[in-house]
């Protein structure tokens, strides 16, 4: 790989990056046990594996002193009442940050530690979110039509670790309530 300044843009009205190294769609499936309502899931996922969110990287060498960006797009849609959201994870490397900018739609990110604090923040155009160290986060689509796009940024070193959400889940939901977004309790 060539060590020289790039550019790429940002097109909108996608929000979708003109430079695109890996191209990664997750659907119903990849969730298996992550959704609140099993019975809405199953019957979801008997009519069609539909598409959840969609992330669009661009490849840098996973080292210290690297960056890693990309654009991950999460669709409108809900599992009974619970919103599409992307599977969520921990950093491996969990002394890691990330940096979220939203450019498209309405969503929140929701982020819990080993020890146990959690946080939801909202996300809307032009809002930044800072997620420290240590902190897992899964991003969910609150718009009722429209895509949630945001912008990453994280250490190119931090790995993903998925096993700790898959095996408890987050310790917060994010469901359609009749006075609109509801954050509850996993009591799962
Ligand atoms: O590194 C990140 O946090 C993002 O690029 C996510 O990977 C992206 O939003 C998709 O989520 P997940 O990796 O949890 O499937
Ligand atoms: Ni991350």
């Amino acid at each position: 790989m060539t060590d020289f300044p790039f550019t790429f843009d940002l097109l909108f009205p996608q929000g979708l990056p003109s430079r695109v190294d890996n191209h990664i769609q997750r659907r119903l499936s990849a969730l298996r046990g992550q959704f609140l309502d099993q019975h809405a899931y199953q019957a979801m996922l008997d009519v069609e594996d539909c598409l959840l969110y969609e992330v669009y990287e661009i490849r840098r060498p996973e080292l210290p002193g690297e960056m890693l960006m990309g654009i991950s797009v999460v669709h409108p849609g809900k599992v009974g009442r619970e919103f599409f959201m992307t599977k969520g994870h921990y950093h491996a490397v969990l002394d890691t940050c990330e940096v979220y900018t939203c450019l498209k739609g309405e969503g929140v990110m929701v982020m819990e530690t080993p020890e146990g604090e959690t946080a939801v923040e909202k996300l809307s155009p032009g809002k930044v979110l800072y997620v420290p160290p240590r902190w897992a986060h899964r991003s969910v689509c609150t718009g009722r039509a429209e895509d949630l796009v945001t912008f990453f940024v994280y250490p190119a070193h931090s790995g993903h670790d998925y096993g700790t959400i898959e095996q408890r889940g987050f310790r917060k939901r994010v469901l359609d309530g009749p006075k609109g977004v509801e954050i509850v309790d996993n009591d799962g």
